[in-house]
């Protein structure tokens, strides 16, 4: 059994109009997605902005009321109330935002940032809550004196460290890491997800890790899926989606990824467009007649690709008179 299991979870934004303000349409901000989390291992989840990423994540923590679908953890299905409860979901659970000037209380000190879980869910004394809290400090590589100061004397890489502190304040099971590392600069970024390792390797915890650069992804993951316009097109390990992309999508997002040295940005800017040329003229075959991906269909035991089966066909011949 998987840590996290999500079968058919779907999410649906009412959209009102009219004088009588009733619900005339819907937005699918998540339309079927199922992909398992494993113990102990960073589930990637990527895709454009708006492609749903989010709203799967505020669905795993309880943040957000899902449409139909399950979410299943410890063999009970958490998308219902009373079983969040009873499995004392919120202690197991936590999230990491993207922006942690906005997701920290600008008027407490760090100190009661951090604590903050602690109070909420163990009881513990102030001199030992003190302790944890300068552990927890220590571990995100943070001085003691930074107990009494406000976000807003930090850098944007520290206060993104006192995120993770207050996530893995309760020594959670799971943490939904929702671009993490987006605002942050690329030097800032690698202290981060490294830090985010390191807690990991410690702790044992599982990340779902939203980002929409695959470049980030890439050091952090195992498993990845790609989303798009709330569906999944293509899910794989590491080596499947970086080696062996299928989908169109995946492969504008992997020729999307920014180019980190200099002398190559003229090559890498002239893949791009030619992929983005690809995209524009084949795009039609990789979706149905509403624009909407086709259901997933499995390549191998760890890929899947959203494809009508005479293009899976086609594609995998291709590959093998390319190889
Ligand atoms: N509270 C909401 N009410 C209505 N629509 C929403 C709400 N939250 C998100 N959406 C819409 O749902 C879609 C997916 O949004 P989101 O999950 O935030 O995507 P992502 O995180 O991938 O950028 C978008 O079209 C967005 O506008
Ligand atoms: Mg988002």
């Amino acid at each position: 059994m998987s840590l996290v299991e999500i079968k058919d979870l779907t999410v649906h934004y009412p959209i009102r109009s009219g004088f009588w303000n009733r619900i005339t349409d819907s937005v699918k901000a998540v339309d079927g997605i199922s992909f398992n989390i494993e113990a102990g291992e960073t589930y990637g989840l990527v895709g454009e902005s708006g492609s749903g990423k989010s709203t799967t994540g505020k669905s795993v923590v309880g943040l957000e009321k899902v449409t139909s679908g399950s979410i299943m953890y410890k063999g009970k299905d958490i998308t219902k109330k009373a079983n969040r409860k009873s499995l004392d979901y919120n202690h197991d659970v936590q999230m990491i935002f993207q922006d942690s000037l906005s997701s920290l209380n600008p008027r407490k000190r760090i100190e009661d940032i951090i604590a903050e879980p602690l109070r909420n869910f163990e009881h513990l004394d102030k001199n030992e809550e003190k302790l944890r809290v300068l552990q927890l400090l220590d571990i995100v590589g943070l001085d003691a004196d930074a107990l009494y100061k406000y976000p807003h004397q930090f850098s944007g890489g520290q206060r993104q460290r006192i995120g993770v502190a207050r996530a893995v304040a309760t020594n959670p099971k799971l943490i939904i890491a929702d671009e993490p590392v987006s605002a942050l600069d690329l030097s800032v970024q690698a202290q981060v997800l490294n830090f985010m390792k390191k807690i990991q390797r410690e702790f044992g915890i599982s990340y779902l890790f939203i980002s929409h650069d695959l470049g980030v992804v890439r050091h952090m993951c195992n498993n990845i899926a790609i989303m798009n316009n709330g569906r999944l097109v293509e899910i794989g390990t590491k080596d499947d989606i970086y080696n062996h992309p299928m989908h169109i999508y995946t492969k504008r997002l992997l020729a999307a990824i920014p180019e980190t040295n200099v002398n190559n940005r003229a090559e890498h800017r002239a893949k791009r467009l030619k992929v983005e040329e690809i995209y524009r003229e084949q795009k039609d075959k990789y979706y149905d007649k509403d624009g909407l991906a086709y259901p997933l269909v499995q390549i191998t035991p760890t890929h899947s690709v959203a494809l009508p089966e005479d293009l899976v066909d086609q594609l995998k011949h291709e590959g093998e008179v390319q190889a």
